[in-house]
């Protein structure tokens, strides 16, 4: 197949191009704008590579340019949708780009596949890459595809708003559409923003670490290249209009994640800091995965050899996210953690 992969130089798109160049005979054009949380360097080795670099194409361009995405999507077989705008955080300083892209990029993306199906009659399939912070927390239980949406912070509401298009246009227009709901996913390569990358790399320069509330949230962890994988596994075969839970592996509270963490660095729990909450902050996310696991698909990445590995590259890489700690960096970090680290407390 020819596949058109949207925002594939982040971390879980980069991870899907590695995997599936290794593992099929597949032509792969990524279109990624390279925001902030983009890194280069994710796809160098791709580019290195005489087995891969004749199957491989970067384009720097906007999936919100309708020219440039027209024009890759006529040549494409199917398109996977990562590009996103990926922070709760900072989607609650400021939500304009999450909209942006989330909305009116994947709007681009669906308009260029109707586009092209009319002209050349091909059935062109559209994955998007969705999240299980779209049904909101639950307190017990785990939620399935048909459960209603309840996003909570901006990040979520433009995911969920996707999610909505892309049902949309498969009842309206019979669009090939397929949509994956993934649970909370780490590993090496996520932008030090993240949870465990920011606790990791924070405890590496012995810098205090910001556990939001209590602590006592609750996340299903994916590693990545599961994740990677699964999409894989509903881009060949999932059913057309069908949306799939990704579950992760290991449901802990953020304490349990951070020990983990601290147990592999050899640091101390000293380090860690009770600071004020985020706002809105979902207490527990957990999926039904079993339609997806009917399709094949199962994790292979225990939540302790995950952490092993993501820990383990983090110490390897340091220049690779030293090299994001850039200004823009020190300006987020001040704006969302300066007033909380002020007023943190022994956790
Ligand atoms: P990421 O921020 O690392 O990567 C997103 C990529 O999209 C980046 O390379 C960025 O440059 C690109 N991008 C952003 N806006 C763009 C635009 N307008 N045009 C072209 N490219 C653009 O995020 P990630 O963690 O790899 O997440 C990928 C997808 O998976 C997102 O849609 C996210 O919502 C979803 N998801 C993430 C998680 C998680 O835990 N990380 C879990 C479930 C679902
Ligand atoms: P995050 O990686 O932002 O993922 P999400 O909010 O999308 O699940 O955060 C994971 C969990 O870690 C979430 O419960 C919020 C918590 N957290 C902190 O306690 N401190 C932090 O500095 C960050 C970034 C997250």
């Amino acid at each position: 197949m020819r596949l058109l992969i949207a925002g594939g130089a982040g971390f879980i798109g980069s991870a899907f191009v590695r995997r599936r160049l290794a593992t099929t005979s597949d032509e792969i054009v990524v279109l990624d704008k390279l925001t902030y949380a983009a890194s280069g360097a994710n796809l160098d080795t791709l580019r290195a590579n005489k087995d891969t670099r004749d199957r491989f194409r970067f384009v720097l361009g906007d999936i919100c340019d309708a020219a440039t995405v027209a024009e890759l999507v006529a040549d494409a077989d199917a398109v996977v949708n990562f590009a996103a705008e990926s922070h709760v955080d900072r989607s609650i300083l400021d939500s304009s780009a999450f909209l942006r892209t989330g909305v009116l990029g994947l709007h681009v993306l669906l308009e260029a596949v109707l586009a092209a199906r009319a002209r050349d009659a091909k059935p062109r399939r559209l994955l998007q890459v969705s999240t299980d912070e779209v049904y909101g927390p639950i307190s017990d239980g785990t939620s399935v595809e048909t459960d209603r949406l309840n996003p909570r912070s901006p990040y979520s509401a433009a995911k969920a708003a996707g999610d909505l298009l892309i049902a949309a246009y498969h009842a309206t227009y019979k669009l090939n559409a397929v949509l994956t709901r993934g649970a909370n996913t780490y590993g090496p390569r996520q932008h030090p923003e993240k949870f465990i990358p920011l606790f990791i790399t924070n405890a590496v320069d012995d810098q205090p670490l910001p556990l939001y509330g209590d602590g006592m949230q609750r996340r299903e962890w994916l590693f990545v290249d599961d994740h990677a994988d699964a999409i894989g596994t509903v881009l060949d075969g999932g059913e057309a209009g069908g949306t799939y839970n990704v579950a992760g592996t290991h449901e802990c509270t953020n304490r349990q994640v951070v020990q983990s963490v601290l147990n592999r660095l050899n640091k101390p729990w000293s380090l860690v800091r009770t600071v004020p909450d985020r706002p809105a902050h979902d207490r527990r996310y957990a999926m039904d995965g079993s339609r997806l696991t009917a399709l094949g698909w199962t994790p292979r990445v225990s939540f302790e050899a995950g952490i092993r590995v993501t820990v383990d590259w983090y110490r390897e890489n340091e220049p690779w996210w030293r090299s994001l700690r850039d200004a823009d960096w020190d300006e987020y970090y001040e704006r969302q953690y300066g007033w909380r680290l002020s007023r943190s407390q022994d956790a």
